[in-house]
C-alpha cells in the first residue's frame, strides 16, 4: 500500500478528486495526510471531515525560503509517504527539497506546459488569442512548473470566455487527469525515459 501526503494551499478540488478515486477505485495506495502552508486553506476542513490527519506549516511564521522547507520536510517525514502530490500548492520549493523527493513528487499546473508556467495562465492564454488551453500533470523539478509532464488535458478556448469560464473548464479536467496520473504512479506504470514520462502499457497519456 503506497502512502500518498498531499500538500494544499486553498480550496483543494483536486486533493478531494484525488481522495475520493483513491477509495472508490480500490488504488493500492492511502492518502495518509494533507498539508497546508496557511491554517486557512478550506482543504484542510474537508480533509479532516473525512478523518484524513492534517497539518500546517505556515510559511508567515518562518524566518527565510529553507526555514519552510525544512519544517514542510519534517512534516512530510512523520507520515513517510511513498508519492507527494502537489495540489494547487503555490509556494515555491528549494533546490535541496526537491531533490530530496525527486522522481516521488508530482505536481499540477492549469495550462499546456511548456506555456504559461507560473501564475495568472487563464488571463495570460486568453490575452495571447490562444484557442486551446489545458493543464498538466509533470513530475517536479527545481524549475518552476517544469518537469517531465504525465499527462494532459486540452479544451478548446471559446468566445467570449472570460478566466473564470476558461479555469472552470480546465478544472474539470484536472479532476480527471490528476486522479489517473496519481493511479498510474501508484500501480508503478509510469517510466522516465531520456526526460520523458512514458506509460508501459502506453495508455494515451492526453485527455482531448
Ligand atoms: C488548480 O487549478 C491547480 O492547477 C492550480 O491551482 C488550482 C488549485 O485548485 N495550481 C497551480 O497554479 C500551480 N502552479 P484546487 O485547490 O481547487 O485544487
Amino acid at each position: 500500500m503506497k502512502r500518498i501526503v498531499i500538500l494544499i494551499s486553498g480550496r483543494g478540488s483536486n486533493m478531494q478528486a484525488l481522495v475520493e478515486r483513491c477509495a472508490e477505485q480500490g488504488w493500492p495506495a492511502r492518502v495518509v495526510a494533507v498539508i497546508a502552508n496557511r491554517s486557512d486553506a478550506a482543504g484542510l476542513r474537508w480533509a479532516e471531515a473525512r478523518g484524513i490527519a492534517t497539518a500546517v506549516v505556515e510559511h508567515k511564521a518562518q524566518p527565510s525560503r529553507e526555514a519552510f522547507d525544512f519544517e514542510l520536510a519534517r512534516a512530510i517525514d512523520a507520515f513517510e509517504p511513498d508519492l507527494l502530490v502537489l495540489a494547487g500548492f503555490m509556494r515555491i520549493l528549494g533546490p535541496d527539497f526537491v531533490r530530496r523527493h525527486e522522481g516521488r513528487m508530482l505536481n499540477i499546473h492549469p495550462s499546456l506546459l511548456p506555456a504559461f508556467p507560473g501564475l495568472h495562465t487563464h488571463r495570460r492564454a486568453l490575452a495571447a488569442g490562444c484557442k486551446a488551453a489545458g493543464a498538466t500533470v509533470h513530475f517536479v523539478t527545481a524549475e518552476l512548473d517544469h518537469g517531465p509532464i504525465v499527462m494532459q488535458s486540452v479544451v478548446p478556448v471559446r468566445p467570449g470566455d472570460d478566466e473564470a469560464a476558461l479555469a472552470a473548464r480546465v478544472l474539470a479536467t484536472e479532476h480527471q487527469i490528476y486522479p489517473l496520473a496519481v493511479r498510474w504512479f501508484v500501480e508503478d506504470k509510469l517510466r522516465i525515459e531520456g526526460g520523458l514520462v512514458v506509460h508501459a502499457d502506453g495508455a494515451s497519456q492526453v485527455l482531448i
